[in-house]
This record gives structure tokens, C-alpha cells and sequence, in this order.
């Protein structure tokens, strides 16, 4: 059976984005494949985060990974800082990094941006902790939205550099973009990717939104200047990713959703809009209400870096041996 890996920073509350893109990918995958889904709050930790959030957005993570449907019956689900191989290994893969194509990395330059000398180091060491957690497990496919997409491609060339070197240890991975939704737009800016981090509370919406909330921001939600509900992604940038949201969600393609409101205008589109995505997301919420406050939660958690535990220490020890460190 291949093996599949990814993870989310527990970092805010996901976003719509996160579960088209990333999330709702998961839940398949599980019935295929071995695969391991990690909280990678280490990776988090690379921004300065209060206690007491990151704690609240570690569990508010997990429940939301149970409530969209995966099943701790059929894959793993961990804390990363519960499973100290990953920063073990991701030393060593640091040493294995150049500066030069760590600084290339486009979330570090975007991340680093007018911090002038205070760019936190964590920023630039953060892809080599990624294909950490990815190599450990001798990962076959990597599921994640496109802007990991260049994360990825470094977690190859580490790979491999360390196999040239030392012999063929790491499977090399490869990454693995949803058809559609992999870039999931701001709906303030249909030109930039929704982001949790984003300070316009506007622009996305949240897993947990509620259902009057949802509809406000679908209806404030930026269109473009002409008001067919026609997919077209250079000229109607704002409105083309409304209609994957509402593709995604519904089911129906974005030929079928033209035709639907051909003559129609913005407004009956975005009203049922808003409500597919409320119905998308109320099951969701229902079941993540109910794991959040379970101690159910924390034994799936502690069982998933029991399992991840074993796997990655194998595979660390294989590594620390091939480097002549490990007894
Ligand atoms: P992050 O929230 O940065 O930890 O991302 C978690 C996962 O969600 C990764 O696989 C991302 O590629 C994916 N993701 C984040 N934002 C979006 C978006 N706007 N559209 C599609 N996928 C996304
Ligand atoms: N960097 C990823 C993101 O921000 C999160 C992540 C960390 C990840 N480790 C991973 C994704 C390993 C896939 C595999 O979205």
C-alpha cells in the first residue's frame, strides 16, 4: 500500500480554502492509501504564537480533521511536536539545504517581507522541517493545495542530494494538486490566494462561520464589472473563483452553473451560493461541536504519535546510521 503524508499549521481557524484545496482531499485518500496527517505545530511556531491559542487551535485542528470525515480507523492523525523525529530529522535536513535555495522559497520572501533584520530564522528553516515530516514515512504522494506546490519540489532535490551521499534511504515524493480548487481566492481580491492570515476578516471564510456570517461576506463578496456569472479566470477573476466555491460544494460544473444563471445576474447566484456553502459546512460543524469538548479527541491523538512514533523512528535511525551518528 502507497504511503501519503500531509499537514496543516494550526495557525487560525481554516479556511474555506484549506478545505477545498487540501482537507476535503483527505477523506478519499483514506480508503486507498496509508496515510499519516499531521498538525505540524512546529511549523507554526516559525511566527511568534500566544500560548494559549496555539493550544486552542491545536485541538479546534484535530476535531476539524475528525469532523470532516477521516477516520482514526483507517488513517493517522499527530501532533508534530509530539513526535520528536520530525525535528531531529529536520536538523539534518537543514544541513542538507543551501541558503541560496532557501531564500528563493517564495512563502519566505512573501513571509520575510519588510522585516528588515528581524526575519524570523524559523521562516527560512521551515521547508527543510517540511520534507522532514514528509521523508520520515517514506511518502509516496503529498496532497496539498498549489502553493506548497514549490515546498515540494525542494523536498525532492533535499531527497535526493541525501540519497547521492549516503545511499537510497528516502523515497522521493511527489506532490499531488487537486483538479480543481488548489487555489481557492480571496473574496475581497479574486488575484490572491484566501488566507487565514489575511487581517480582512472579509476576504475568507472561516469553517466555523456561522450561517449569517457566511452569507454577509458571499454577498459583499467582490464580482467583476460586467454581471454574467460566465468562468472566465483572466477577465473575471473574482466571480470565475465564486463559481468553483459553488462547483466544489454543489457538485454541479461550472458549464451546468452558466447555464443556470444565464440572464440572471449576481444576486440570485450569490444567494444560493451562500447557502451551499452554510449546507457544505453545517455537517461539519455539527460533528466538530461534539469532538472538540470529547476526551475521545485526545486518545485518537495520543494513539496517531504512538503509531507515527514507531514509523518515524525506524526511519531516523536508518538516517543517523547512514551518517555514521547512530550506534
Ligand atoms: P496552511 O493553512 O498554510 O497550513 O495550508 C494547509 C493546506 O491548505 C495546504 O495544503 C495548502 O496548500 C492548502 N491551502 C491553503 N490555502 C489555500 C487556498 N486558498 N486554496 C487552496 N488550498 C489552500
Ligand atoms: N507548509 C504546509 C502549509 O503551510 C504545511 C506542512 C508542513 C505540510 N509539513 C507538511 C504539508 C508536510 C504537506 C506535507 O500548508
Amino acid at each position: 500500500m502507497k504511503t501519503i503524508f500531509s499537514g496543516i499549521q494550526p495557525s487560525g481557524i481554516m479556511t474555506l480554502g484549506n478545505y477545498l484545496g487540501a482537507m476535503k482531499h483527505f477523506v478519499p485518500l483514506q480508503d486507498e492509501y496509508n496515510c499519516f496527517y499531521c498538525i505540524v505545530d512546529q511549523h507554526a511556531i516559525t511566527v511568534p504564537q500566544e500560548p494559549a491559542v496555539l493550544r486552542e487551535n491545536i485541538r479546534r485542528l484535530a476535531a476539524l480533521y475528525l469532523a470532516v470525515g477521516l477516520d482514526p480507523n483507517k488513517m493517522t492523525l499527530f501532533v508534530q511536536s509530539e513526535v520528536p523525529a520530525h525535528a531531529k530529522l529536520g536538523w539534518i535536513m537543514l544541513c542538507t539545504s543551501y541558503l541560496g535555495e532557501l531564500e528563493r522559497m517564495t512563502q519566505f520572501k512573501d513571509k520575510s517581507d519588510g522585516r528588515g533584520e528581524s526575519i524570523p530564522a524559523g521562516l527560512l528553516a521551515y521547508p527543510p522541517l517540511m520534507a522532514a515530516d514528509i521523508l520520515l514515512y517514506g511518502t509516496d504522494y503529498v496532497p496539498v493545495g498549489e502553493d506548497q506546490k514549490q515546498h515540494l519540489e525542494l523536498t525532492r532535490d533535499l531527497a535526493q542530494r541525501f540519497n547521492n551521499r549516503y545511499g537510497d534511504i528516502f523515497t522521493i515524493p511527489e506532490v499531488r494538486l487537486p483538479e480543481a480548487g488548489a487555489r481557492i481566492m480571496s473574496l475581497t481580491d479574486g488575484t490572491k490566494k484566501m488566507s487565514k492570515s489575511d487581517p480582512n476578516q472579509g476576504s475568507f471564510i472561516s469553517m466555523l462561520d456561522d450561517p449569517a456570517t457566511i452569507t454577509k461576506k458571499i454577498k459583499r463578496a467582490q464580482t467583476d464589472s460586467d454581471s454574467s456569472v460566465r468562468y472566465d479566470k483572466a477577465e473575471k477573476p473574482a466571480v470565475s473563483n465564486l463559481m468553483t466555491i459553488y462547483s466544489l460544494c454543489s457538485g454541479k460544473s461550472l458549464q451546468e452553473i452558466e447555464a443556470m444563471y444565464e440572464g440572471k445576474g449576481y444576486g440570485a447566484f450569490k444567494t444560493d451560493l451562500a447557502e451551499i456553502v452554510v449546507e457544505t459546512l453545517r455537517p461539519i460543524q455539527e460533528r466538530y461541536e461534539q469532538l472538540f469538548h470529547s476526551s475521545e479527541l485526545d486518545d485518537i491523538l495520543s494513539a496517531g504519535a504512538k503509531k507515527a512514533n514507531a514509523v518515524a523512528n525506524e526511519m531516523l535511525h536508518k538516517v543517523e546510521k547512514a551518517m555514521g551518528m547512530a550506534r
